[in-house]
């Protein structure tokens, strides 16, 4: 019997897990390949060379990881007892500290848990995930967005949620109706030449889809408001939105979201939390990361750097040839330092965005009642997005979040900002608000060692993948005598675990590069 090819991967899926399909997927070519693009280094070059990398988040890490490899003798200064800096999973038991002193204790059940900091790795990124391959860090598909969730506006439908795959059906719908009629019209009879404005009309027919007469009537693609079943068990389509209401209820933001290119599907997490990445670094490194060494000044010393620390208490000091420096730039404006007036003035300025999240444990109401399986989902005034887990599928009891976003709402108090999580799954989910329990709130603005999420001016979020960063940009991403600054924030990938691992990836280059010239 002939085997189709989604069969044979399906098969593939089963025999093998996960790996053998998605090795077999590389293989037949039907998606790109996540390797580690080699570095252009001579084997060895690091020998009798010693490296100081302050920060044991993935740009530390990784530095250390290929430096290490070519040579190189690094420590790394990590303040916490845990390595993976923003790369933080909180399970039943952990501690939540901020700076203010508050405390929140997790007593979500073993085997929930919330990626508080980066939580999805697109098939893009192509390094970090060419890591977790060669460090064996098992991954599972994230779902970034499903077409079962739900976006709701106040001020239309009466507020009632609407399914998003109806949005994005009737929306499409309607604008192919419109643009045939254009065509039938001959308003653009300038801009398609007869052939072409059939084989358009023919286009929109199944785009749309339109019927014989060209409108827009609905479709299956849109749900059924009863699903068909055996025998005469007929189903029924959801009638659709009309236009009028779908430009109102500006749903735009929430159906997009999923085209940006570092969004689409298919995206990953690691299987039982992302804090799996860093801990398969620090595996690996050993002895190479000092925990609880804490920064106390950054010096040039010579022709390299003297960095001094505590460590329990104790001062201390290491000297090295090179550093590479991954602590936040808002935290570096309070370490004493000897890096030059233009990187003094860039630290100085800086901001960071406060991001933070929100995660309950509860029933899977959204799986159970609803046949939602992972998404984000959107409402008009709330929590934005809420973010539906995508590993322990089918299990009793989740933890999703609403919402996660940077701004005003930082500064409500907490019981204040989980009333206001909990209305916003009320919203989009009557009934259901009261389901939520043992909420956590993790806002980076006051987590210690971070006091921020990212850099807004160089978010690319914000301002788009093909915006020039903000200013200062230019100056951190040159290094300052010895000191190399590394970090999301130095690459074009800022807020993005990628970004991080190719910043680190460019400075084990350039330093390597200023050895051998040095040599020659
Ligand atoms: N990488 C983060 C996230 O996936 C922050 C970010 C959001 C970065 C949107 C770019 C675009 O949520």
């Amino acid at each position: 019997m002939p085997i189709s090819r989604r069969n044979f991967l399906a098969r593939a899926g089963q025999a093998g897990g996960f790996s053998a399909a998605f090795l077999l997927m590389q293989s037949l070519g039907l998606i790109e390949a996540a390797e580690l693009r080699p570095l252009d280094v001579a084997p060895g070059i690091g020998k009798g060379v010693s490296v100081a990398i302050l920060g044991g988040g993935i740009a530390g890490l990784v530095a250390a990881y290929e430096m290490r490899e070519l040579g190189y003798a690094c420590t790394i200064l990590e303040a916490r007892s845990r390595s993976g800096g923003r790369n933080w999973t909180v399970r039943g038991g952990d501690t939540v500290e901020f700076i203010d002193g508050s405390r929140q204790l997790c007593s979500w059940d073993a085997g929930n848990y919330q990626n508080f900091g980066p939580a999805r790795l697109p098939s893009v990124h192509t390094a970090i995930l060419g890591y977790c391959r060669k460090l064996g860090v098992p991954l599972e598909v994230e779902v970034n967005t499903s077409r079962s969730t739900f976006l709701e506006n106040d001020a239309a439908n009466g507020g009632r949620p609407v399914v998003q795959r109806q949005v994005i059906n009737d929306a499409r719908g309607h604008v192919s109706e419109l643009l045939a009629k254009c065509i039938r019209q001959g308003d653009l009879d300038q801009d398609l030449s007869p052939d072409d404005r059939t084989r358009m009309l023919d286009f929109l027919r199944h785009y749309g889809p339109l019927d014989a007469a060209g409108a827009y009537v609905g479709s299956d693609r849109a749900g059924y408001s009863k699903l068909p079943g055996a025998g005469n068990d007929v189903g029924v389509l959801n009638k659709p939105i009309d236009m009028h209401t779908l430009l109102d209820e500006n749903f735009w933001g929430g159906i997009l979201f999923e085209e940006a290119f570092d969004m689409q599907a298919t995206m990953f997490q690691p299987v039982g939390g992302m804090d799996r990445i860093p801990y398969a670094f620090a595996r690996a490194l050993g002895q190479t990361v000092q925990y609880n060494a804490i920064v106390t000044a950054i010096r040039k010393s010579g022709n390299g750097v003297r960095i001094a620390y505590t460590h329990a208490g104790q001062a201390r000091q290491l000297d090295a040839d090179y550093c590479l420096c991954s602590l936040p730039l808002n935290l570096l404006r309070n370490i004493p330092n000897d890096f030059s007036a233009p990187y003094r003035e860039v630290i100085a300025a800086c901001e960071y965005a406060a991001a933070y999240k929100i995660a309950w444990e509860s029933r899977r109401f959204w799986e159970q009642d609803y046949n939602i399986y992972g998404g984000l989902e959107y409402v008009s005034q709330g929590c934005n997005p809420v973010w539906l887990p995508s590993g322990g599928m089918f299990s009793e009891r989740g933890v999703l979040v609403s919402g996660y976003g940077w701004g005003a709402f930082t500064d409500l108090p907490l019981d204040q900002k989980f009333a206001e999580s909990r209305r916003t799954i009320e919203r989009l989910h009557p009934g259901h608000g009261k389901e939520l329990q043992k909420p956590m709130y993790v806002g980076w603005g006051l987590v210690p060692f971070n006091q921020g999420s990212w850099i807004q001016a160089f978010s690319s979020s914000e301002r788009g993948l093909d915006a020039p960063p903000g200013p200062g940009y230019e100056t951190m991403i040159q290094p300052d005598g010895p000191i190399y600054f590394i970090g999301d924030y130095a690459s074009r990938l800022n807020a993005w675990q990628e970004g991080a691992a190719l910043s680190a990836q460019r400075a084990v280059q350039l330093v390597s590069d200023r050895v051998r010239a040095q040599r020659a």
